[in-house]
This record gives C-alpha cells, structure tokens and sequence, in this order.
C-alpha cells in the first residue's frame, strides 16, 4: 500500500467517524522508525559534542512520526508505556491532581521511570519531558513542602527568596523524576475577580518580572545541573487582563497597553532563559492567543528572541474555532502560530493523524516541524536527559525536608501583609487566646488551589502545621489557647480573639467571582459571635485575593492579609506574635468593593488599601 492510497484509506476511515486508534492500526501507518541509534557514529547521543551538533545529528535521523511524536504531548491517564514506546510521543502530563497510586514520592519516580524505560525502549532512545504543574512546590504529591501561592510571594517583594523556592521545588522534583514544571505563571492579575487572581506575583508588571528568579531556582544557572528543571513562562499573554477577569476571556487592550503591562514578564523570563513558554486559553481582542502568530513567532520568538518551545495549553486548541474538539485546520493553525508542542491529553493519537495529513496537505511546512522538533531536542539535550533520564532517587529523602519546610515557614511569615491593628498585635506569648474560623485548622484551606488535587480541598489532605498549630506552638506552655470553628464560648475573659476565615479552595475559572467580593455567612457569623464576647478581635483572612470587608472592619482590632500560605502556617503564628516582624507589602490594590474592579496602581480610584500597603509593629 503506498503513501497516497494509505492516506485516503486513513481519511476515509477518520470521516467514518473512526477513532484516531482504529484508524492506525486499520490503515497500517508505518509508524515510520526513524535510523536506529546503531547505525553510524552516533553523535546526538556523545555528551562531548555541542548541542546544537547533537539536536541536528538526531533531527536527520528522524522521520516525520518521529518528529510527530515530539510535538505531542499526552496525559498520564491516556497512554500507555508501550504507546510512548510505539508512537514515540515526547511528552506525558500529570494533568492537576493526576497522580500515581500510591501517591508517595517513591509512586512518582516508580511512574516517571516506567514511562521514561518505555521512550528509550523506541529506536532513536529519546527521553521523554514530564511536565506537572508545581505552582507552589511539587505541591501534587502528597507529603512535599507547600509553598505560598504567588500573590503572596508578591506580598514579600522578595526575589532571592522565590528564587530559592525554585531551587527547592526543583530539588523535590528531582527526587520523583519529574523534569518540567509549569511554572511560573508570570501572569498581571488587573481584575481581582479573577479566579488565578492568587497565581500571580502581582497587579504591576514589575512585580511579576522581578520574581522571575523563580526561573533561575527551577533550572539552575544553566539547564543540566542535578536538580535542573525545565521552567515555563505562563500564560503568554494577556490572561490577567481579560474583561471582568473572566477566566480564559477576552482582553480587550490596545496593543500599547499589552506590551506595557503583560509582555514585560515574558521579556525578562527570556531573558533568564526560560525553556518554554505556555500559550494563554484567552484572546486579545477577539483574537484566540492560541492562533496568534504575530505574538507567538512575531513577537515572542522574534521580537524577544524567545529560543525555547512554545507548548499549548491542556485542549487549548480545541477552543480556537469555539467548537468542541479539534481539527485538521485548529492543528495546522497552533502549528503553524508558532505552538511548537501540543497538550493533547486524550486525543493525542488524532492528533498524530491530523498532524501528518496537514503536512502531506502541504498545509503545515516540513520547516515548520523541523524547527518545532529542534526546539523542543535542544531542550532535552540541554538538560542532560540523554545522560540523565531516570528519577534520581538518591533525592527521594528530601522531599517535604525539615529544611525545605522551615523555608516555607520563612517564605509564609514574609507574606503575612498587616493593614490594621488597634495595638492588639503582636499577640502576647502566655496569654488567653480564643480561636475560632473554618480556616484556622485546616491545611487544605490554607495550601488552596493547586495542592494534591486541582481544585483542592478542605481538610488534611498532606502533612504539615496548621495555622492554628502555629498559634499553640507560639503562645508557649503557660499559655491558654481555645478553638472553636464557629466561635462558641468565646467571652470577655480571653485577652484576644483570632478568627482565621476566608476562601474556599479553587482553581481557575471555578474561582472566578461574579457575584462580588463579600465575605460568605459563614465567616461572618463566626467573626459577629467573637465580637459579641466583648473581646477584641484579629481577622486573619486566608484567601487568593483581595475582599470585600469595608463594612466590617471598623467592628475588627486587627486586620491581616494571609493569602495562602502553604503547609507551614507557623509562619502565619510567627509574625501574629512578633515573633517575625510583618514586612509584607500589598502585591495588589484592596478595593472597597467589587464595584471598583478592575482597581489597579495609579487608576484614580480610591481603594481601601494602597497597592503597597502593609503595617510593622511599632
Ligand atoms: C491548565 C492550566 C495551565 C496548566 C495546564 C496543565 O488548564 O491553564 O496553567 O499548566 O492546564 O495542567
């Protein structure tokens, strides 16, 4: 059967309505073997040699499944080892929450190295990419340091200190083998109804570009170190600035305005090196990002000298023409826009199809594949996955270390922001504490989004210090600490009550808030009863953004921004007792209702709290 008659046999069976798998397997593709690795002096895989002379040697000795097979990436629960091995994909996906049974560090390096023992088990022996979304830590496995999310780390305006939570997230990376990480999101969160409000470092462009040394801490000074992992600029661009911060919305921006506030982010994590770049689900002025080729090849790669690959989002090219699913022209468009690897969870094998059909169309070029399979082999030759590819187990240990978690303490403590205190703080050590709030003991609540699951969860769904747990652990043995959820038996005889409310875990467009800012009944009913005791009151608001608590903060003694502060809330209780001294600074403005969005720096409106804002003890 030739090439012609097996691709209309191919089309044929696909407008049967055929699955992509029974098309292959009926049609026969030759999954054409690219020259086995034995065949000749094999250069791409001599560590000796220049990359670049590697990538180019491998290249030539592909064929266009193999390079198919590079551009596709696929999720864990869709593929098996020997489909890796058969369809040479070049790249596995732990979706949010998709983890390995059991979910233990050892789960994971088990999984990653059966993956990766099946793509080296394919003729040409190329590794696989593990891609995962580690937005504050290896925050997915069960037992790993949680870190605050973004917007607090934005509230410590410290970059050295997120570059070292880079290097430690990449270090428990490394133990479980997982080599890319999705992250950071380098996201200008400008409406805080938003619901990745909390995945950005900040409301000004300056913040988010300054805490690229995230970057840096992932993969090392140069790619290729023993914990190097490959970082990912997210989600290019524009996705905080969508109208009414509607989640994969449409930024409706004059082009000005784009380069001012969302490309600065991307130009400096370029700058640095970033291995890859994510595309955004959102448009810019009606525009889907991910068939933009002005901003994917123009500007990123061309205008900002981005070297790297541009990976899409999970389905995002399934929105481009806004019907379900994708087809041959939504992939010949990504393609063709500069996407050089596609996230295909399910429906890779369709993918494969379509992809090959649109180059023997003539509709994606031979060049185009060519640089997208560069890219991306120069990036895993890069990181010494040829010399490297299996989990380095000598590391398991180190995952959720004392050490790494007093780092998150630190890193929790630095992003507590103070916005009112009526001398009720620093709490004193040994006093008659009462402490009520959903949000007080309990460690999903405090991670957020993003922890073990995708959306997360309330409860303890991984080891570490509640913020509650922090309080007893600070106010010391002669002290008297009382909890209560709800606030019940609080009364005049306690020096102080603190009631720790706030959100609910969530992610994405699930967190995007439609119906205002307000604080939930729940959390007021709980702060009314502790204000009927008589007794003054601390608010700890653990939240990804921004409420609306104008009308009940007269009512409080003292006010502080907690965001979401990972798995060691002690770092909450050190700077409740002064025993770290408040140094955060609001990352974004606190409007004085959800009317006021988008509120941002130097907008004329006049918020509760300033950008900027953030009190010491005096
Ligand atoms: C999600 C997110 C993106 C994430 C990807 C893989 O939908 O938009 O931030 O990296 O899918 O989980």
């Amino acid at each position: 059967m030739d090439r012609f008659s097996l691709k209309i046999t191919r089309r044929r069976l696909l407008a049967a309505g055929l699955p992509g798998v029974l098309v292959l397997a009926l049609s026969g593709a030759p999954v054409r073997a690219g020259t086995p690795a034995g065949s000749g002096p094999v250069r791409y895989l001599d560590p000796a040699r220049a990359v670049a002379d590697r990538v180019e040697d491998l290249l030539a000795r592909m064929g266009l499944d193999d390079k198919i097979g590079q551009m596709t990436q696929a999720e864990r629960g869709h593929i098996t080892p020997a489909e890796i091995t058969r369809f040479r994909v070049g790249s596995v996906l732990s979706g949010g929450g998709s983890v390995p049974t059991p979910n233990t560090p050892r789960g994971w390096a088990d999984m990653y190295d059966g993956f990766q023992g099946a793509a080296l088990a394919a003729p040409l022996r190329v590794p696989i990419l593990y891609g995962v979304d580690a937005v504050h830590g290896h925050n997915n496995v069960v037992g790993a340091t949680v870190f605050p999310h973004n917007i607090g780390l934005g509230a410590t305006r410290d970059p050295e200190l997120v570059r070292r939570i880079g290097a430690v997230t990449a270090e428990e990376m490394a133990g479980t083998g997982v080599d890319w990480n999705f992250a950071p999101c380098v996201c200008v969160a400008r409406d805080d109804r938003w619901g990745r409000t909390y995945e950005s470092f900040g409301e000004v462009p300056a913040l988010p570009s300054s805490m690229t040394t995230i970057i840096d801490g992932l993969q090392g000074g140069t790619l290729g170190g023993p914990t190097s992992v490959l970082a990912t600029a997210k989600h290019f661009v524009g996705d905080g600035g969508t109208k009414d911060g509607d989640d994969q919305g449409d930024a409706v921006l004059s082009e000005e305005e784009l380069r001012a506030v969302h490309l600065p982010p991307f130009r400096e994590a370029v700058r640095r090196g970033v291995g890859s770049v994510m595309v955004s689900y959102s448009s810019w002025n009606g525009v889907k990002m991910h068939r933009n080729r002005r901003l994917i090849t123009g500007v990123l790669k061309g205008e900002l000298g981005f070297s790297g690959f541009v990976v899409s989002d999970y389905n995002g090219i399934d929105q481009i023409d806004g019907e379900p699913g994708f087809t041959r022209e939504e992939v010949a468009t990504a393609v063709n826009a500069g996407i050089d690897m596609v996230m295909v969870p399910a429906e890779w094998r369709r993918f494969i199809i379509l992809l090959r059909e649109a180059v023997e169309e003539g509709a994606v070029p031979m060049a185009r594949i060519d640089d997208a399979t560069r890219r991306i082999l120069t990036k895993k030759v890069e990181l010494g996955l040829f010399e490297r590819p299996m989990a380095d187990r000598s590391r398991l240990g180190g995952v959720g270390s004392a050490g790494h978690r007093a780092l998150a303490r630190r890193a929790a403590a630095a992003s507590q922001v103070v916005l009112k205190n009526e001398n009720v703080l620093p709490l004193k050590h040994g006093g008659r504490i009462f402490v009520a709030g959903r949000a007080a003991d309990d460690i999903g609540t405090q991670a957020g989004g993003w922890t073990v699951t995708w959306q997360g969860a309330p409860g303890p769904t991984t080891p570490g210090t509640t913020i509650l747990e922090g309080i007893r652990e600070a106010a010391g043995g002669s002290a008297e600490v009382t909890y209560d959820r709800d606030g019940t038996g609080a009364d005049k005889s306690y020096d102080v009550a603190v009631a720790v409310v706030g959100e609910q875990p969530y992610a994405e467009y699930q967190g995007d808030r439609v119906d205002g800012l307000r604080l939930d009944e729940t959390d007021l009913g709980t702060i009314g009863r502790l204000r009927a005791a008589g007794v003054p009151v601390v608010v700890v608001l653990v939240s990804g953004r921004p409420l609306d608590v104008t009308s009940e903060l007269p009512g409080w003694d003292g006010f502080v921004a907690s965001w979401l502060p990972g798995t060691e809330g002690a770092g909450v209780a050190d700077v409740l007792f002064g025993d770290t001294a408040p140094s955060g600074r609001l990352p974004v403005t606190w409007p004085r209702d959800a009317g006021q969005e988008p509120i941002n720096e130097g907008d004329g409106q006049r918020p509760l709290y300033p950008f900027g804002a953030g009190l010491t003890y005096g």
